[in-house]
C-alpha cells in the first residue's frame, strides 16, 4: 500500500526517519531531552519512547525559556466523532506539558474543518464537539490557564485574523500540499487559515509577544509548513512543534488509530466488557501459531499491537521491558500480553470516564470569553 500522510489521509507502513526527511522536520535527540529534563526534573515516557519523536523549533523555544521568557500550548480537535485512545494519549503528553512548564493553553474545537470535510450535517457536528469538549475537560488541564476556542462561536475574533493568513496563501499551494482538486469545496481550501491562528491569537488578545509549541500527532504538520512563513509575514514568531507518531490500529501496525471504525478502536466511553473483546478479538498479535511453537521461539514485539499500545500506557520503564523480554523469549503469551493490557486500559477509561461526569460543570470556565 502506498505510504501517505497528511491531515486528510494516513495510510499505510509508516516510515519516521523518512518523514523526518520529507517534512523538513528535526528528531528530538538527546540533547534535547537533556534540555527539557533540566527543566521539568524528569523525562516523559513518550520522549524516552520517542512516541513525540521530532519538532521543528523546539530549541529556539527552550533559549527563549531558559531567558524567562514564557509561551503557551496550542493543540486542537476535530469533532466528527468519538474520542479514542490516540486522542486521550497525546493530550495526556499536552497535560504533562502544561503542568510542568505551568503554561497557557490554547485549545482549538474546528467544528468549521469537519463540518466541510465529513458527510455530517452542522446539527451532528455541533452535538461531537459538545461531547469532545467533555474529554478534553476530563484529561485535567488547568482551568485557570486553559481556553477552549470552537471556531464558529469565536469567530468574531478569529476571522479577521484568518483572512490576513489567507491572503498570503495560494489555491495551488493548498492544491500540492493537500492533493486536492478543482472539485474540492471551497470552504475547504479556507479553513488552513482557521487552524493557524490560535498560534498567533493569544499574542493578538494580550499584546504580548510569546512563543507558541504545537503538540500534534505528524500528520497535522502540513497545515503549519504552509503557514509558519505567512505567520512570520504578518509579524509574529513561528510557532514551535512537537509531532508524535501515531497509535497503531488494534487490527496491526499501520496506518492510525481512527474513530471512523468504532467498532475496532477503544473509545473513552467503552465499558470494561467492550475493551475486554475489542482487544481479545481484534488486537494484532506478534505470535507464534501455536503454544509450543511461541514457547520455543519466542514473540514478536514489533508487531504485536498489545505490546506496541503498552509503550503508550505502561509508564514504568521496568515493567515494559520485562514484557518484552518475556514476550521475545516465549514466557509470556499472546493472550497473557493482552490481558496486561485490558487491565491497564480498564484502569485508565475507569477515572477518565468519572472526570467525565464532572466536566460539564466546568465547560463554562474552559470556553474563552469574548
Ligand atoms: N485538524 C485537527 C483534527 O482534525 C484539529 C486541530 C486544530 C489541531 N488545531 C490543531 C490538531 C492544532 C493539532 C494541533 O483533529
Amino acid at each position: 500500500m502506498k505510504t501517505r500522510v497528511d491531515p486528510y489521509e494516513v495510510q499505510g507502513e509508516i516510515n519516521y526517519d523518512r518523514l523526518i526527511k520529507e517534512f523538513g522536520i528535526k528528531k528530538i535527540d538527546q540533547k534535547l531531552l537533556d534540555r527539557i529534563e533540566k527543566i521539568t526534573g524528569e523525562i516523559h515516557p513518550y520522549l524516552k519512547r520517542e512516541i513525540f519523536f521530532a519538532h521543528r523549533d523546539l530549541e529556539k523555544l527552550l533559549d527563549a525559556y531558559d531567558s524567562g521568557k514564557k509561551f503557551f500550548l496550542y493543540t486542537g480537535c476535530g469533532p466528527s466523532g468519538p474520542i479514542h485512545l490516540g486522542h486521550y494519549s497525546v493530550w495526556s503528553f499536552v497535560k504533562w506539558l502544561q503542568d510542568k512548564f505551568d503554561v497557557e493553553l490554547w485549545f482549538q474545537f474546528t467544528d468549521d474543518e469537519k463540518f466541510l470535510y465529513k458527510n455530517k450535517t452542522y446539527e451532528e457536528i455541533q452535538e461531537w464537539t459538545n461531547q469532545n469538549m467533555l474529554d478534553v475537560a476530563a484529561i485535567g488541564f488547568n482551568p485557570d490557564k486553559t481556553h477552549f476556542l470552537i471556531d464558529t462561536k469565536h469567530a468574531g475574533i478569529m476571522y479577521p485574523e484568518a483572512i490576513k493568513v489567507a491572503k498570503k496563501i495560494t489555491f495551488s499551494t493548498i492544491k500540492s500540499s493537500f492533493g486536492f482538486t478543482d472539485s474540492n469545496n471551497i470552504g475547504s481550501i479556507f479553513y488552513t487559515a482557521m487552524q493557524t491562528v490560535p498560534c498567533f491569537l493569544p499574542n493578538v488578545l494580550s499584546g504580548k509577544d510569546e512563543y507558541c509549541l504545537i503538540p500534534l500527532a505528524v500528520d497535522q504538520d502540513p497545515h503549519f509548513r504552509i503557514s509558519r512563513d505567512v505567520i512570520q509575514k504578518l509579524g509574529h514568531k513561528k510557532p514551535a512543534i512537537m509531532h508524535a507518531k501515531f497509535m497503531s490500529p488494534l487490527t496491526g501496525t499501520s496506518g492510525k488509530s481512527s474513530s471512523s471504525d468504532s467498532g475496532k478502536t477503544i473509545l473513552m466511553t467503552d465499558t470494561p466488557e467492550q475493551i475486554k473483546k475489542k482487544i481479545n478479538k481484534y488486537a494484532f498479535s506478534g505470535g507464534k501459531e501455536t503454544i509450543e511453537e511461541h514457547r520455543k521461539l519466542g514473540g514478536n514485539v514489533e508487531v504485536d499491537v498489545a505490546c506496541q499500545w503498552l509503550k503508550y500506557f505502561e509508564h514504568d520503564d521496568k515493567k515494559l521491558a520485562k514484557i518484552y523480554k518475556d514476550y521475545s523469549e516465549g514466557k509470556l503469551l499472546s493472550g497473557e500480553v493482552k490481558a496486561i493490557l485490558i487491565e491497564k486500559l480498564q484502569e485508565i477509561l475507569f477515572q477518565h470516564q468519572e472526570k467525565r461526569k464532572s466536566a460539564e460543570k466546568q465547560l463554562d470556565k474552559f470556553i474563552y470569553k469574548i
